[in-house]
């Protein structure tokens, strides 16, 4: 590695152009988990970042956000909490929805993943529009959570989500920037 560790996550992210559909770009994790050392660089930058925060809990967003989360949380000896697409939790639960391009979607949550006051890092791999990490946001928030930050490895800022999330009030880390 002979750059900084975030332009080498960056550079690691493959582009596939008209993916899944005519227009769009797809950036892609895939090779960055794939490869031990970029996997490693990329867990330690997030860890490096939240080592300090006194937080008490990683929440991460089904399905790519677990793969980071879960990590994540183990590497900081906290609880991981996952926020699920409709569906699929079996116990009591909260829902959010969020506007997709065509149509409408929900992210869930149990209703005991989080006690009132805990200080929660909310993450998933990208945002984009910034429904789905408002959405967990608001999810985590409407059960008492203290979501200290929101983080992604990428954002798409003409896409407006980064925007969105700040404008919350909520801060957003993100470690790679694409337009
Ligand atoms: C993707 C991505 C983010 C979200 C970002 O998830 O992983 O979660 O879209 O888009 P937004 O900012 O416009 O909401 P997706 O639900 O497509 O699939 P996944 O299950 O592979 O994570
Ligand atoms: N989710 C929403 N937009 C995306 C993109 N351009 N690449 C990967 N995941 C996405
Ligand atoms: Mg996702």
């Amino acid at each position: 590695m002979n750059t900084d560790p975030a332009s080498y996550i960056c550079e690691a992210i493959r582009s596939v152009p008209d993916w899944p559909k005519p227009g769009v770009t797809f950036r892609d994790i895939t090779p960055v988990l794939q490869n031990p050392r970029s996997f490693r660089v990329l867990i330690d930058l997030f860890v490096y970042r939240y080592i300090g925060h006194r937080l008490d809990l990683v929440a991460g967003v089904d399905a790519r956000g677990f793969i980071l989360g879960s990590v994540l949380a183990y590497e900081l000896n906290l609880g991981f909490v996952p926020v699920r697409k409709k569906g699929k939790l079996p116990f009591r639960t909260v829902a959010e929805e969020y506007t997709l391009e065509y149509g409408n979607a929900a992210v869930e949550m149990h209703t005991d993943a989080v006690r009132p006051g805990q200080r929660v890092l909310l993450i998933d791999d990208l945002i984009a529009t910034g429904g789905t990490m408002l959405a967990a946001a608001k999810l985590l928030q409407r059960l008492g959570a203290n979501v200290v930050e929101a983080a992604a490895i990428i954002e798409l800022p003409e896409l407006g989500g980064s925007q969105a999330v700040k404008a919350t009030g909520l801060p957003l880390y993100t470690v790679c920037s694409f337009s």
